[in-house]
This record gives C-alpha cells, structure tokens and sequence, in this order.
C-alpha cells in the first residue's frame, strides 16, 4: 500500500519566481525566506518519495470565472506551467500519475465529494513556485504529482469544515492505493494576505503563528471559523490557508513537527513554510 509520509506547507508568491529566475534568494529581502528551505530539502532527499499530491488554488489560469469547481482533481500524463511571468524561467513538465489520479477521483466521489476531473490541466505559481523551492536547480523534477485545486477565488468557497474532511478523505485514498510508493502531501497558499481593496496590505501575525501551532497540537482548530471570519482574520487570499487545512488532514498518523519558518512580508504576503513528519500508528 502507498503511504503518506508528511506533508509541506508553502506560501507561493509570484515574487518567489522572480527572485528564482534572478538568482536574488541570497538578498537581504529574500534571504529570511529562501533560508527556511534547505532543511526541507534535506528531509526529501532522505526519505525520497515518488508522488507528491499538490493541493493549491489556481488564480484564474486553468480555471476562469465562468467555470469555477470547487474541487478539481488532475488525472493528466503532464502538467505544464503557464503562469503569466514575472520572469520565470521555462521549466520541464511534471510528470503526472495517471493511475493515482484515477484511484483519488474514484475513492472521493466514492466518499460523496462531488470532484470536477481535468485529464488537461494547466499550473500557475501555487503549484510551480513551490515545486522549484522544494526540489531547486532541477533538470527534472524527481516526483511524479497529482494536482488538487480547491477554488478560494470565487465566491462560494467551501468551508474549513468541508476542506478538513476533503483532507481526510484525500488520506484514505492515498494510504488504499494498493501500490508501494511514498507520497508527500504539498499544500500552497497564505498565509495572512490581502491583494486588493482598503485593507490591502493587511496582515496579521499572531493569528498566523495560532495557526501554525494549531496544526500540530490541535489541527481542526481553524474549522471553527466561517469562511466570513477567516477572510476578517487573515484577508482576502489570505483564506488560501485552507490548503494548509487540507494538506494537515490528509495526515493520518502520528504527526511531529519537523520544521518551521515564517516571514513577513514578501510582496504583500506573510510567508511561512512548515514540514510535518506523518509515522504510521501502533
Ligand atoms: C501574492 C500572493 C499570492 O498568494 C498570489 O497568488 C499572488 C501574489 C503577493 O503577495 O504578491
Ligand atoms: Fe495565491
């Protein structure tokens, strides 16, 4: 059986992409950022899994307005970024996996959760940015993957509560996919940020480090709070945490905190970054 063995949670600002493709990870701006990943690399070049399952939001680039799902699942050979610049450079494909795909899109309609299938998919800078953090300088990328977008652009979101369950039905079909491979979970988005209107620029810290800590210690903490509520605490796109939520939940074991960094700002975003163990029970 495959089994999860943690999961990674990212901020994914474009400005990432920028400094990437400048080479600018070592200034002063970016340094406190960019510092946060080599104990993140050296946990995946140890413990080398084979598929990573990308839980992200597009912005408007696979998926515009006028079609929005709440839940989309990649079952493509291939995923090619076509996020819209900043200067990143072109990269290789990913690689898909088409037979686990099938299996998560099987298993969550199974479980109720109505899943749009996208057998082409295009990805933006929340799957891209953190794939080239995580796996730097890479002819190829040494994971296969599985994109889940889950809309927190559009109106209406799906909750806390509902991502959480999602996350937890995510984990079930990860750990009965009767194949012998190591999958990481990689969630993208947040933390605190707002891009438009009067509160632009609005951060808030101390409900990000709440949350953090809560995904360890007490990890439903967030689902508490309405969509509503979320969007008041961390800003408009600040509401991305959720992949955070989702990705957390997907973890079904013992789970340990293995690493954490958090940055503000970059661009207009809290940055952070954590990785969490996920060792089987018993
Ligand atoms: C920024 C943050 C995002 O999450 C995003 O998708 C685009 C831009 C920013 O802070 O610039
Ligand atoms: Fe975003």
């Amino acid at each position: 059986m495959a089994r999860i063995v943690g999961g990674i949670m990212s901020s994914h600002v474009p400005a990432f992409g920028r400094a990437i493709a400048r080479n600018l990870q070592g200034d002063a701006y970016f340094k406190p950022w960019f510092d946060g990943f080599p104990p993140v690399q050296r946990w995946l070049a140890e413990v080398k899994p084979d598929v990573a399952v990308v839980v992200y939001n597009d912005h408007g680039l696979n998926f515009f307005l006028d079609k929005m799902p709440t839940f989309a699942v990649g079952a493509a050979a291939e995923y090619r970024n076509a996020d819209e610049g900043w200067g990143l450079p072109v990269m290789p494909p990913f690689a898909g996996d088409v037979e686990l795909s099938w299996h998560l899109i099987e298993s969550l309609v199974r479980e109720e959760f109505d899943i749009t299938s996208c057998q082409e998919m295009l990805v933006d800078h929340a799957f891209t940015l953190p794939m080239a953090m995580l796996w730097p300088g890479q002819g190829a990328w040494p994971v296969r993957t599985v994109p889940v977008c889950v809309n927190t652009v559009q109106y209406p979101l799906p909750s806390a509560a509902r991502c959480w369950k999602l996350g937890e039905a995510i984990g079930r079909a990860v750990e009965s996919w009767p194949v012998d491979a190591k999958v990481v979970v990689i969630g993208t988005g947040g933390l605190s940020h707002q891009l438009d209107g009067e509160r632009a620029g609005f951060i808030n810290k101390a409900f990000d480090q709440r949350f953090m800590d809560s995904l360890v210690a007490d990890p439903r903490w967030v689902t508490r709070y309405t969509n509503t509520e979320l969007v008041e605490k961390a800003g408009t796109q600040g509401i991305e945490l959720l992949m955070w939520l989702v990705t957390r939940a997907s973890l079904t074991g013992r789970v340990t905190r293995l690493h954490a960094n958090y940055h503000i700002p970059i661009s207009n975003t809290a940055a952070g970054l954590l990785l969490l163990d996920n060792q089987p029970l018993g």
